[in-house]
């Protein structure tokens, strides 16, 4: 969601912002843009639209000189996505411009007390208002102008700024929208994730809430707050720029499903010891504190929510936890019981989703302790949880999540042997039994996503329908609601996910003949429920795929009652079962979309990272 880059050093900046808008386009935008400062003045240039419009107009950035500048990608909030609302904003003297990710609540009231003060508007963006405020303070100290700025400003937001008399510097600060610096030689830079920087950088620092760098072609300085220097971790970026590009797949989304195995793996075999416990490396939620806690919240939106629903199942179950699943969007608001006695366990691949973040703030004001799942590290929700346990899926850039989802799943399993093992729940044998289960799962993923062809085919058969219904039961359902997200967001086709036993409560009227329903039937517990609710839909001309670990009796007396087509899933137990069912859903989403021609690492409105609220 919006993506920011800027420069300084002694290259010509506009073909280097560009390359690495390139690498956010995974981010969701609908326009882009960059302001360059030469010779005393700021260069803008934008065009809504995708980067390749901006790439023509200026000649892939040749056309514009000068060693410093900005770079931005908008996904539109306040105004449509035009040229005019296009970032980068230039204020009304000229003198300052600035990029912005996050929405600006109080930009109205902004707005007036500027306009009260001589200052015009060309836009209708929250941005605009920014931008004019720090020229109204502006005296020749970019940082102290930007500072009574940011002082005024109420929402969200990371911001790069440029002065048109400052050709030695540009300023960064952001809240609660992410910002990182990359650190080169004879030239900095920052960006709103990694991969933009990955060409130049693998010394990173990643700014803190309200925190300000001052960038110049020696060196980055970092303030908080009150204006005092604060000195940064400089985090190493170990994986390559390779793991960022598409490695010879077609798009990003079909590479990271094939590399479910090797993120299952790397996510929870470093954490099985050889005599087969488990080390989790929990910093500061100590076994007395997992053995005492009374309940546990799951907190999390989007696919991880879904992950979240998975986990609750099995955490019942195996440690005998009472849990609550929250989207993130509605916990902060839910006036939540929780207290001391709550673990609250916040999923988020990017770290940064700003519902998730809130409601993890929201769970510390009350007194819970908060672990966190999530994959980038050093993000907000990383770095503000009680405890976190990194999932080591590499970077993920297609907007639909595979592999971060899977080994979020991972972690989320093994936290339960763990909590149920320490809680007393499982016995030694019966932990490592289902350690083994888990440490068999990446060449069980290997074994189904060797052979595509099927879900091709299946794909080829039923693209073009209007509605896909998925259903299942339990832990089949949570997996039925990942299905339904998968398929919709990169496919645009209408589908939704319901509890099988819930269909004839409403949702069966919508059957009529030659509905798709994909029938989750993995719950050997629940197979035989599930067998009626098949033959339910059948009964209404509903063509069925059915997935399942337990042969479907095929009915020859019967022929309309059987399932169209049955895809079998080794049985490797109920709690890594979710590891494998969500493969098939996820291929099927890839294919359908693939086959309706579209834009499948960036679907139409959507982010990778949502950082407004
Ligand atoms: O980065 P997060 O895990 O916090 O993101 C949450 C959702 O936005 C995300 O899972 C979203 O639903 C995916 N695009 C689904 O594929």
């Amino acid at each position: 969601m919006c993506g920011i880059v800027g420069y300084i050093g002694g290259k010509q900046a506009a073909p280097l912002l560009l390359k690495g808008l390139e690498k956010l386009e995974y981010r969701g935008y609908d326009s882009a843009g960059l302001a360059v400062v030469n010779e005393g003045e700021i260069i803008v240039k934008k065009a809504r639209g995708r980067l390749l419009m901006l790439e023509e107009m200026t000649e892939y950035g040749a056309c514009v000189d000068g060693r410093l500048g900005i770079g931005h990608t908008r996904w539109a909030t306040h105004g449509e996505p035009n040229d005019v609302n296009s970032h980068p904003h230039l204020s009304l003297s000229g003198r300052v411009a600035l990029v912005h990710n996050g929405i600006v609540e109080n930009y109205a009231e902004l707005r007036s007390f500027l306009s009260e003060e001589g200052y015009t508007f060309v836009s209708d963006t929250d941005t605009e208002v920014v931008v004019q405020l720090i020229d109204h303070y502006y005296r020749g100290d970019p940082a102290s102008a930007v500072r009574k700025a940011a002082e005024q400003l109420r929402g969200s937001f990371a911001l790069g700024i440029v002065f048109a008399d400052r050709p030695d510097l540009f300023i960064a600060l952001r809240k609660d929208s992410p910002l990182v610096v990359g650190l080169g030689r004879g030239e900095n830079f920052i960006a709103s994730d990694v991969p933009a920087l990955l060409a130049h950088t693998r010394q990173i620092i990643r700014l803190g809430e309200l925190e300000m760098a001052v960038v110049t072609r020696e060196g980055v300085t970092v303030y908080d707050h009150f204006g005092v220097k604060v000195e940064h971790e400089v985090l190493n970026i170990t994986w390559d720029a390779a793991s960022a590009e598409k490695g010879g797949y077609e798009h990003f989304m079909l590479k990271e499903i094939m590399e479910q195995p090797e993120a299952f793996r790397r996510t929870v075999a470093p954490r099985i010891k050889d005599d087969g416990t488990i080390e989790l490396g929990l910093q500061k939620l100590s076994d007395d504190a997992l053995r005492s806690l009374e309940r546990i919240y799951i907190v999390a939106c989007g696919s991880s929510y879904h992950v979240g629903m998975v986990a609750r199942y099995a955490i019942e179950r195996m440690a005998r936890v009472p849990v609550t699943v929250s989207l993130a969007s509605e916990f902060r608001y839910d006036n939540p019981m929780i207290g001391s006695e709550t673990l609250v366990i916040i999923i988020s691949q990017s770290g940064e989703t700003l519902d998730t973040l809130f409601a993890l703030r929201e769970a510390k004001e009350r007194g819970a302790r908060v672990l966190s799942i999530v994959n980038v590290v050093g993000s907000s929700i990383a770095v503000e949880s009680t405890d976190v346990l990194y999932t080591w899926a590499g970077p993920e850039i297609a907007v639909a999540t595979t592999k971060a989802y899977s080994t979020q799943l991972a972690l989320m399993q093994l936290f339960t042997i763990y909590l149920a093992r320490v809680r007393g729940k499982l016995t030694d044998n019966e932990a490592k039994a289902e350690v083994n289960a888990l440490l068999a799962t990446p060449d069980r993923l290997s074994a189904l996503l060797k052979d595509t062809s099927d879900l091709q085919f299946l794909a080829s058969l039923y693209f073009n329908r209007r509605d896909i219904f998925f259903m299942g039961r339990n832990i089949d359902y949570a997996l039925a609601l990942e299905g339904s997200l998968k398929l919709k967001e990169i496919s645009y086709i209408h589908s939704e996910a319901y509890a099988a036993g819930e269909l004839k409560h409403g949702t069966i009227s919508l059957i009529e003949p030659g509905t798709l329903v994909i029938a989750l039937c993995t719950g050997a517990s629940l197979h035989e429920k599930m067998i009626s609710n098949i033959r339910e839909v059948k009964a209404r001309g509903a063509t069925v795929i059915a997935l399942t670990t337990t042969p479907i009796y095929i009915d020859p007396e019967h022929p309309n009652a059987n399932p169209d087509h049955v895809i079998y899933l080794p049985d490797c137990g109920e709690l890594c079962a979710p590891s494998l069912t969500v493969v098939p859903l996820q291929l099927l989403a890839y294919y359908v979309a693939l086959l309706k021609g579209c834009d499948i690492d960036k679907p139409r409105n959507l982010a990778k990272c949502v950082t407004v609220e």
